[in-house]
């Protein structure tokens, strides 16, 4: 790691009150960066914060609401920024998955998946990014990299390879990959790295929130297994954060080694 310490970062973490957000969430903050810790279920967060102590606010909401939006930015920049100072490091984790296709999924979670998976991550994208590049204002040149600015966004093997049996979760997280890539190429230029992690399967709460079917699960996890941790995930995420100001490391996939496909 090029720098082990991420102790003057600014982080949010969305989707924090289990699995893969709760780990990265932990991780930035064994680090040494202050965060705020977002998810729907108060509670686990409240208890996260509590294990934590210092260096830690909560902003429990939906992650697509903009009032839930606005309010992570805001307790950021207020708690940890000293009034002026943005988020520095927004980790965009918040979202489910679905089982089945197009043609097989239940059609009644396809709105909320979207609504989780796609329009939140963009609009905190855009939030957060607006925000960084008003901090920008001005500067040219080396003086753009004064300190590192993140954007780290959760998408899926899935999101890059076809998948059979998981295309209408899969196009939501096609979704994303194009998106970052996109908003890389207009904001890296002033100094704001924007990245993507695309895991392979992880262990956490996304299988029975995605419904799968358990013997089918059994079959790919006997198959392909010992599959990932989120603790794995968070492990790359403060590799990548932790890259001096003019390193981007923009894109990591991650996979079980027995994983083969997707
Ligand atoms: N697990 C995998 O195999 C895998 C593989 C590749 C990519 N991913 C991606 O990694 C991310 C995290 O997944 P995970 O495996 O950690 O799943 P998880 O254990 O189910 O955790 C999902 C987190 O997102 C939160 N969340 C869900 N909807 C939300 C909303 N509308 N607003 C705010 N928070 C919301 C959940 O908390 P609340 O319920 O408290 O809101 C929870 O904290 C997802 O984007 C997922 O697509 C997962």
């Amino acid at each position: 790691m090029a720098d082990t310490t991420l102790s003057n970062r600014i982080a949010i973490v969305t989707g924090a009150s289990a699995g893969i957000g709760e780990a990265i969430a932990r991780d930035l903050h064994a680090h040494g960066a202050s965060i705020v810790i977002n998810a729907r279920r108060a509670e686990k967060l409240e208890a996260l914060a509590k294990s934590l102590g210092s260096r830690v606010a909560v902003v429990a909401g939906d992650a697509a609401d903009d009032s839930t939006i606005n309010a992570m930015l805001d307790t950021a920049r207020a708690k940890f920024g000293g009034g002026s100072r943005e988020a520095d490091l927004v980790v965009i984790n918040a979202g489910r998955g679905l089982g089945g296709t197009v043609i097989t999924s239940d059609i009644a979670q396809w709105e909320e998946m979207l609504r989780t998976n796609v329009v939140a991550a963009a609009k905190l994208i855009r939030a957060a990014g607006q925000r960084l590049l008003k901090e920008q204002e001005g500067k040219q040149g080396e003086a753009l990299l004064d300190r590192a600015r993140d954007i780290i966004v959760l998408g899926s093997t899935v999101g890059r390879h076809v998948s059979p049996f998981s295309s209408m979760y899969g196009g939501t997280k096609f979704n994303v990959h194009g998106m970052v890539e996109g908003v890389r190429r207009e904001i890296g230029p002033r100094g704001i790295r924007v990245s993507l992690v695309e895991p392979g399967f992880v262990v956490s709460e996304f299988q029975g929130v995605a419904g799968y079917d358990d013997a089918w699960l059994k079959g790919v996890w006997d198959r392909i297994g010992p599959v990932l941790t989120p603790a794995d995930v968070a492990r790359v995420v403060s590799f990548m954060a932790s890259q001096p100001p003019a390193v981007h490391v923009n894109d990591v996939m991650l996979r079980p080694t027995r994983q083969d496909y997707p």
